[in-house]
């Protein structure tokens, strides 16, 4: 469920109507529902507490929306925060996310951001690989505090889903093996750098299916029991990334609900703290891009190209992953559909949002908008062609808030420097 409604023939965000918003800050411009952050963060919590998962660390996966509003508006909830790298650390806390419910997970950590996120307190690291638990170990030495470390398993199962999104098969970058973790745990264990202190594994993204999450769990589950078979500690499990989204041309995700249970189910009995990372179930239907129509131009082709002013570097996932957004006319005109090309003005066929869709009537200056946008829109943005970083409004019942402006030109040229030779 989200926040974004017809009202009046009039597409809101909540009590907004989005044209307002439009009219005020420009087009394009992202969009997000604090409502609806707030419940998909509470959904998500109560179903997890509501089969008896005491306590859980819901710490949001920054990358897929890193906006600093959008985040107090988690950790206000009660969220922690999922990051990967020290730019992600530093906006968590600037949102108020306490270090202790940041997880820093990624393949690819420096001796600089291990060394802020010891310095910061963090949590816990979740280790990639060995030659990342010995740089760890390293660093905490040298800092004179034991990281607290969770192997990353890659528990090599098909996910499903986008071959570009899937990290749970043996042969992606991510974690170790499970035969590995085992001497890896035992490693850290004895390291006086670093503090064993449980195991994580994250399969994938958009996953709409359970059966992948549960095969991993199970092993996860087995993998915590060897382990303490062999006398080690292990007080957390990180169970990654959430539940797909329906972008409205895909299965339907299973509701929150029956991701408890199953979780519930595969963990009973094992006393372990257990952490989640979800992003785009959380975020994503709580955000949309509008744009606006700057003009239809038509082939004699017969193709009908429905030009408008977001392009793929505001919203790239169509581009990137053949990714569908359903796309709503703010006002919509009465009449028979008509079959568009929804594209861009970045110069490349890649900048095609979607092809042969049936929209109402559109005009040019007509407002529309991309839906379930909040996880991986603005986030993946970037000033290709030397467009501008598109701006971000938060929605909070009838009010909003410009929560990332717009640049200007002369703050996008003002970042460079001319070399000494000119
Ligand atoms: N934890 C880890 C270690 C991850 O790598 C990810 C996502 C998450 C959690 C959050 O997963 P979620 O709950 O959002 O499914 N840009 C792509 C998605 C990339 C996901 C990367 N990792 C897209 O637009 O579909």
């Amino acid at each position: 469920m989200n926040h974004f409604e017809f009202h009046g023939g009039e597409l809101c965000c909540e009590g907004v109507p989005l044209a307002r918003i439009a009219q005020a800050v420009g087009t394009p411009v992202y969009v997000y529902s604090s409502a609806t952050l707030e419940r998909h963060y509470q959904v998500l919590r109560d179903a997890l507490t509501g089969v008896g998962i005491a306590d859980p660390l819901i710490a949001f996966a920054v990358k897929a929306n890193p906006n600093v509003a959008v985040l107090r508006t988690l950790a206000r909830q009660g969220a922690g925060a999922d990051v990967v790298s020290e730019g992600e650390i530093r906006r968590a806390l600037a949102a108020g996310v306490p270090a202790d419910r940041i997880v820093f997970s990624g393949v690819g950590k420096t001796r600089g951001e291990i060394a802020f996120a010891l310095q910061t307190g963090v949590a816990e690291i979740n280790v990639e690989s060995e030659p990342e638990l010995e740089l760890i170990d390293a660093v905490g030495r040298e800092l004179g505090v034991r990281a607290a470390v969770a192997i990353r398993v890659n528990p090599d199962v098909e996910a499903g889903g986008h071959a570009k999104i899937s990290t749970g098969k043996a042969d992606n970058k991510f974690g170790v093996s499970l035969a590995e973790a085992g001497r890896l745990y035992a490693r850290a264990a004895n390291m006086a750098g670093v503090r064993a202190v449980g195991v994580a594994c994250h399969i994938g993204s958009q996953i709409t299916d359970l059966s992948p999450m549960r095969a991993a769990f199970a092993k996860m589950r087995s993998l915590v029991e060897r382990l303490r078979g062999e006398g080690l500690s292990v007080e957390r499990l990180d169970l990654g990334g959430g539940l797909g989204v329906p972008y409205f041309n895909q299965p339907e995700p299973p509701p929150p609900a029956e991701y408890a249970a199953m979780i519930a189910e595969v963990v009973k009995g094992l006393d372990v703290r257990l952490a989640f990372e979800p992003g785009r179930m959380v975020a994503a239907n709580a955000g949309v891009l509008v744009a606006q129509v700057l003009h239809i131009h038509e082939r004699p082709e017969g193709r009908r190209f429905l030009v408008i002013d977001a392009a793929m570097n505001d919203l790239i996932r169509p581009a990137m992953y053949d990714a569908y957004h359903d796309i709503r006319p703010l006002r919509p005109r009465l009449g028979e559909h008509v079959i568009y090309d929804v594209v861009g003005p970045v110069c490349e066929t890649g900048d095609t949002f979607t092809r042969d869709r049936p929209l109402p009537p559109l005009k040019a200056a007509d407002l529309l908008a991309f839906m379930t946008a909040g996880a991986y829109g603005s986030a993946m943005a970037s000033e290709y062609n030397s467009r501008l970083l598109v701006p971000e409004v938060l929605v909070k019942g009838d009010e909003f808030a410009v929560v990332r402006p717009r640049p200007t030109y002369d703050d996008m040229l003002a970042r460079e420097r001319t070399a000494p030779w000119f």
